[in-house]
């Protein structure tokens, strides 16, 4: 597949068929995406790949630690809390279009549901969990941000490689807000940052919410050009 097509048709997959990925593919995914460019090729990553029973164990003690608590996310990566211009009116833009066709508000039912099926890493066949070492990843300046930078560089190479075996994934900080759950099932150490989950699958389809693609700034608001 040509690299603009799979730069288009990649979108998040909210809905999965129950099909299983195979290994040899997850596989072969992971290897061809490890051409990412890293900070001096120091290749931060590391990958956790999970499907079958363990997963659903690790998703649906997600989906019951949620409900217990929504607000009470563990999650070991920082995230933020303030939201400044241009960044909330973007969420706003895009919490508006997500309502668009509904016929009623969102009910507090409506955002529980979503909110596990979230947890539920959108009931994917498979996971994979982008781990990084503590002792690299926090610095006493603070977090080494290049180290997250090669990450997304990798966690791209993996959705778009996947949109060409005509899979579709989603990266998800919500599959890593208990971190303790994905430690004890698959015994992670504590000495790796549990840093994403890309839920990975087949796409359903039919699903509405797998419907429409989301907008993106105009190109004159985000980059300007000089000396041509
Ligand atoms: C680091 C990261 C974490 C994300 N976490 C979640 C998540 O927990 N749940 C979710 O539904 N979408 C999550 N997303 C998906 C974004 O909402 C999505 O990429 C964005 O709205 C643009 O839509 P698109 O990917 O379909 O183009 C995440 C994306 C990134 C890059």
């Amino acid at each position: 597949m040509d690299i603009t097509q799979a730069i288009k048709e990649r979108k998040s997959i909210r809905a999965f068929k129950p099909d299983p990925v195979k290994l040899e593919l997850l596989k072969k995914i992971i290897k061809q995406a490890q051409r990412a460019p890293s900070w001096a090729n120091t290749q931060p990553w590391e990958f956790a790949v999970v499907t079958g029973k363990k997963l659903k164990v690790i998703q649906e003690a997600c989906v019951q630690r949620g409900a217990q608590d929504m607000q009470n996310s563990q999650s070991e990566v920082a995230r933020p809390y303030d939201f400044p211009e241009p960044y909330i009116s973007r969420i706003k833009k895009l919490q508006a279009s997500e309502s668009r066709g509904r016929t009623r508000e969102m009910t507090k039912e409506d955002f529980e549901a979503r909110f596990a099926d979230n947890a539920r890493h959108y009931g994917a066949p498979a996971c994979i969990y982008l781990l990084v070492g503590k002792n690299f990843i926090y610095q006493d300046e603070g977090v080494n941000a290049w180290s997250m930078y090669d990450c997304g560089s990798v966690v791209q190479n993996i959705m778009l490689l996947a949109v060409n075996y005509g899979l579709g994934t989603i990266a998800q900080a919500m599959a890593v807000v208990y971190p303790d759950i994905i430690r004890k099932e698959l015994g992670i150490p504590e000495d790796k940052l549990i840093a994403l989950g890309i839920a990975i699958g087949y796409p359903d389809w039919d699903a509405p919410i797998n419907k429409g693609t989301r907008d993106r700034e105009p190109l004159d608001e985000i980059a300007k050009f000089y000396g041509f």
